[in-house]
């Protein structure tokens, strides 16, 4: 099994070439399944989710060519209504294959979803919309049996602005009779890019506040250009602040990464936002803060854990206040390990800023808490051993190599 050496203590400093949003590109993907004409994405990162993605639709009865950054999904061939059980239960967001299924057979069996460990992640916000567009739904042994003769446009009010339910919903009400209006629904950046493939594919829909109007379209073949990832530029940004080094994200979306750099100004860091790309330097004294996520324009869950692996170092007490996902506290117990002062309260976890972390041999439990612990290893004394890397390459495209090209003290070892 793979694990990560670092060793702390060196300032990083460079520029950071961020890859096409995971959360987009796992979406973008499934809007293929919409129409029989080939769809282009460019800037596709090169991840474990993505392969996991492209092989269900491969599997539905979908042609895949992936060339690097780009892929092309196209095929006219008959589509299968049965999805994989194996890369569902994988991945949560292999799940979004349901409605479009639905919309172009009628009938679609599709296993309840895996992904991360983190919460209990229901898909009952997935399941009412579709019930509302008119599908009639079964579930038996962990597999969810949809059937619509016809799908007509409705309003669906969304009791929280699920991401994956408002992208579910919008890719399915694209082929629904009508007008559909999704209200209370996620606008997170990745939503909207969504949205805007879509409309390359020649939907219709408007965007006012948090509701979303689809109307029916005949849709078609789309070249699209993701959006960069935010939670990859956010987390090297944190990696760069953490080292108390400068570093430059480049490419990216200020205006997305604005929740993170408010924090950041909050905790101490200089960022400074120019065009498309965002600098941090952290030099001075770090001081605590509150941090609440929340759905966008809130600070993003995802970035949580390394927000709180920065705020371990910083002067005082901090507070992270947790409204997404109720168990994202995946981190704790192991930063805890490093010397870190972190106690949690429910939702909420207060940290007291210690002056060093030190060096332990530490496992990855998911996505984001991975990411925080290289955050700890690249400023604790000594060398860190990190295993559970299966998460990190999960979101991270080339993390090892990038971390080095700034600095960093990183190996992968095969252990
Ligand atoms: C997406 C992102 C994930 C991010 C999350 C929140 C992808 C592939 N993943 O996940 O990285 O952390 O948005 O920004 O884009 N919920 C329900 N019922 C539902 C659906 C969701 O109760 O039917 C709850 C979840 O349990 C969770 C909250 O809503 O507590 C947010 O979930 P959601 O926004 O749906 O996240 P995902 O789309 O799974």
């Amino acid at each position: 099994m793979d694990a990560l050496i670092i060793e702390g203590g060196r300032r990083l400093s460079g520029h950071i070439a961020i890859e096409g949003a995971k959360n987009s590109a796992l979406p973008a993907c499934v809007a293929a399944l919409l129409t029989d004409e080939p769809i282009l994405l460019r800037r596709v990162p090169q991840l474990r989710d993505v392969s996991t993605i492209l092989y269900t639709l491969g599997a539905l009865g979908k042609r895949v060519v992936r060339n690097e950054t780009s892929v092309v999904i196209s095929g006219d061939g008959p589509l299968s209504g049965e999805a994989n059980p194996y890369s569902v239960r994988k991945m949560r967001a292999s799940f979004l294959v349901l409605g479009p299924l639905v919309a172009r057979l009628g009938r679609a069996r599709v296993p309840l979803p895996g992904g991360c460990a983190i919460g209990a992640r229901p898909v009952d916000l997935h399941l009412k919309g579709l019930e509302a567009l008119g599908a009639r739904i079964e579930e038996h042994d962990g597999v969810v049996d949809v059937v619509a003769d016809r799908l007509r446009g409705a309003r669906i009010e969304l009791a929280f602005p699920s991401v994956g339910a408002t992208e579910h919903l919008a890719m399915t009400a694209t082929l629904a009779e009508g007008v559909t209006e999704i209200v209370n629904a996620a606008i997170e950046p990745e939503v909207l890019d969504l949205v805007d493939l879509l409309r390359r594919m020649g939907a219709e829909i408007d965007v006012e506040g948090r509701t979303l109007r689809v109307a029916a379209s005949r849709l078609g073949a789309a070249e699209h250009t993701l959006i960069p990832d935010r939670m990859e530029a956010g987390t090297m940004l944190l990696a760069a602040a953490i080292s108390r080094g400068e570093a430059t994200a480049d490419d990216v979306v200020p205006e997305d990464l604005r929740p993170l750099s408010d924090a950041l100004r909050r905790v101490g860091v200089d960022v400074c936002e120019d065009g498309r790309s965002v600098t941090v330097s952290a030099r001075g004294t770090l001081r605590g803060a509150a941090v609440e996520t929340a759905p966008h324009p809130g600070f993003p869950t995802d970035l949580h854990p390394p927000m709180a692996a920065l705020l371990t170092l910083a002067a005082g007490t901090s507070r992270i206040t947790e409204t997404v996902f109720e168990s994202r506290f995946t981190y704790v117990d192991p930063l805890r390990t490093m010397g870190a002062q972190i106690s949690v309260d429910g939702r909420a976890a207060a940290i007291s800023g210690v002056e060093r972390l030190q060096a332990r041999m530490v496992e990855a439990p998911d996505i984001r808490a991975g990411a925080a612990l290289v955050l700890a290893a690249l400023a604790a004394d000594g060398a860190t051993t990190l295993r559970g890397l299966e998460h990190i390459d999960r979101g991270y495209e080339r993390l090892t190599e990038k971390l080095q090209l700034l600095g960093a003290h990183i190996e992968r070892q095969n252990a």
